[in-house]
């Protein structure tokens, strides 16, 4: 992974990562390597399940271009069903995105195990590519 030149846009992420992920601090060192991490926020999660929708369009309206969720692989949530409760919030999420006119791919749900070492980086990567392809965030519409 490279740096990004500095007339790049560098989009401003916010994660919200489950604790019991299996996403290391290790892993989150690549943050280290992007130009922007600055840009980056990580907000340490017990469960996928507690992020209330409002902490997730509160997001976007701070300014974030990109909201990312680190939860626990189907089926192996510490609260059971946590897991399956945000994948069900994301997609209605997306529809209220939809219709402020902000694209649902700046919203991501993401499932992660600790047999999976380098999977975030992965993740984190492909959602920043994808987010500077999409451009900055525009509240006020898509063109
Ligand atoms: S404990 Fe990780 S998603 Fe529920």
């Amino acid at each position: 992974m490279s740096k990004k030149n500095s007339n790049q846009f560098n989009p401003n992420v916010l994660i919200f990562l489950c604790n019991w992920s299996g996403v290391a601090d290790n892993d989150i060192l690549i943050l280290d390597k992007f130009s922007c991490t600055p840009l980056i926020q990580v907000k340490k999660i017990a469960c996928s399940g507690s992020v209330e929708p409002a902490r997730i369009l509160e997001g976007f309206n701070q300014g974030n271009d990109g909201v990312l969720i680190c939860a626990c692989e189907e089926g192996t949530c510490h609260y059971i069903k946590g897991n399956e409760r945000a994948k069900e919030r994301v997609i209605k999420i997306q529809k209220i995105l939809d219709i402020l006119r902000i694209e649902k791919e700046r919203l991501k749900l993401e499932y992660f195990s600790p047999s999976e070492r380098g999977k975030f980086s992965t993740i984190l990567t492909s959602f920043i590519n994808q987010l500077i392809s999409l451009g900055p965030i525009n509240p006020g519409g898509k063109t």
